[in-house]
């Protein structure tokens, strides 16, 4: 596709270069994660996180997740523990984000912690991110590159659609594979997933050899309390749309080829379906859909996943 956005770049070494030095002058960057596209910024810069929450309008009490590239650029910054080891030997990089004590010593800023004494750390699995971040001399901070509450991107062209031209830079690299945000799980206590992701609780349990106390912290996820991943429209779940004004949104070979119907996986597969997700409900909105009807999606894996972005979004 020819490329008529002067803020949308392809990965080269150029464009690496430039970066870098742009994120050490404590600007943002529009870039690409395995699950999602990020708003990245330096960690440990106040300056940089102020832009953050200022461009995603993200209230202030909502926390930030720091990427890294290696354990040992984390370390200086929050207390490892004998769990996160092992998940981490299981699942890094990959879409897992840890909530773990935040040490005296580390740098990073109050705003990205909302001033919390815990930090939220990830090891992004991306070639992009991976390699801005082995030349960076500090992690970087990035939520989903959308405004507050709203649908979370999965290409550069989702991102310009929500900040246009208030970034100078968006990377591109295509949809993200998973596209749906990482699973996040809270060690600095008893283990308890406070996001459901692609990674699930069942497959977590089998590592950690444990039960999980109940779902959901109110204090210690702030992100999670209100309405969330929502496209704007008013979402039904469960229900079929009662004419062809309404979105319906359906999983599995069962249903027709209608207009109006859009299958987030024919072939049944969640994970798929995961990754069609936002493309879909985004889609959905450009096509001008005053409502969105939900069929039945299973409650298992990432439907699990699917299913709390859906219910989210609807409230
Ligand atoms: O896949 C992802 O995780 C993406 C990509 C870009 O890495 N990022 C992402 O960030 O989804 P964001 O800001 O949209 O979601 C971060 C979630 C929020 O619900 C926030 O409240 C929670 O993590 N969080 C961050 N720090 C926390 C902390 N110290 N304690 C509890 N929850 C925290
Ligand atoms: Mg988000």
């Amino acid at each position: 596709m020819k490329n008529i956005y002067s803020n949308i770049y392809s990965f080269n070494g150029r464009i690496l270069t430039k970066t870098v030095k742009y994120l050490n002058q404590d600007n943002i960057v529009g870039m690409p994660t395995e699950t999602v596209y990020g708003l990245a910024g330096n960690a440990y810069s106040d300056k940089a996180i102020k832009k953050i929450y200022k461009l995603k309008k993200r209230p202030k009490k909502n926390p930030l997740i720091v990427h890294y590239y290696k354990i040992k650029d984390a370390e200086k910054d929050v207390q490892l523990t004998k769990y996160f080891y092992k998940l981490y030997k299981k699942f890094c990089p990959g879409p897992i984000t840890f909530i773990l004590k935040k040490k005296m010593t580390s740098k990073i800023s109050p705003f990205t912690t909302a001033s919390l004494n815990t930090v939220a750390i990830r090891f992004p699995n991306h070639k992009v991110i991976k390699s801005i971040l082995k030349l960076l001399d500090f992690p970087l901070a990035m939520p989903s590159a959308n405004l507050s509450s709203a649908l979370s991107p999965v290409s550069a062209f989702d991102v310009y659609e929500e900040f246009k031209n208030k970034l100078k830079i968006i990377i591109n690299a295509g949809n993200s594979k998973i596209g749906i945000e990482s699973t996040v799980i809270d060690l600095s206590g008893k283990p308890k997933i406070l996001r459901p992701g692609l990674i699930s609780s069942k497959e977590i349990k089998k590592i950690l050899k444990i039960r999980f106390s109940k779902k959901g912290s109110i204090v210690k996820s702030p992100g999670m309390l209100k309405k969330h991943y929502s496209p704007g429209i008013p979402i039904f779940i469960g229900k079929k749309p009662t004419d062809e004004e309404c979105a319906y949104l359906v999983f599995g070979n069962k249903y027709k080829n209608k207009k109006n119907y859009f299958n987030l996986s024919k072939k049944g597969d969640l994970k798929e379906a995961a990754a069609n997700l936002y493309k879909t409900m985004r889609k959905i909105k450009k096509e001008k859909y005053k409502k969105i009807f939900v069929s039945k999606i299973p409650n298992v894996g990432a439907g699990i996943a699917i299913n709390d972005r859906l219910t989210r979004a609807s409230k």
